[in-house]
């Protein structure tokens, strides 16, 4: 039982780095840094602004687009949860 339970966590932790190893090549580790020296600090930023933002981005011609395009309404909500305020 205990076996299948630390699968599961190893198993979302992985899908979850997954995704974001892309971000972090600009925002830094944990979106600590401003992004191509302009973006606001992700990590400074409230969960719904989080959200706000990244819904925004998917139909914006932000160079953002690309990155928010390709998450999932589940990945924008768990990035906002773990990095947001
Ligand atoms: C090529 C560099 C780059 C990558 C990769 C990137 N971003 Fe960004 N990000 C930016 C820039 C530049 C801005 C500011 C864009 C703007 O205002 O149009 C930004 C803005 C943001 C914002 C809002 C902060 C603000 O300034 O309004 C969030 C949230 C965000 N990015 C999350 C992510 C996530 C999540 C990923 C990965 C899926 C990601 N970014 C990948 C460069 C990047």
């Amino acid at each position: 039982m205990h076996k299948y339970i630390v699968i599961f966590i190893a198993l979302h932790v992985g899908l979850f780095a997954s995704y974001i190893t892309v971000c972090k090549n600009c925002h830094g580790k944990n979106f600590e840094k401003r992004a191509l020296g302009r973006s606001k600090i992700v990590k400074n930023l409230k969960k719904e602004e989080i959200r706000k933002r990244l819904n925004y981005f998917k139909t914006s011609n932000s160079i953002m687009k690309s990155y928010a395009s390709s998450l999932s309404e589940k990945q924008i909500e768990q990035i906002a949860k773990i990095f947001g305020k």
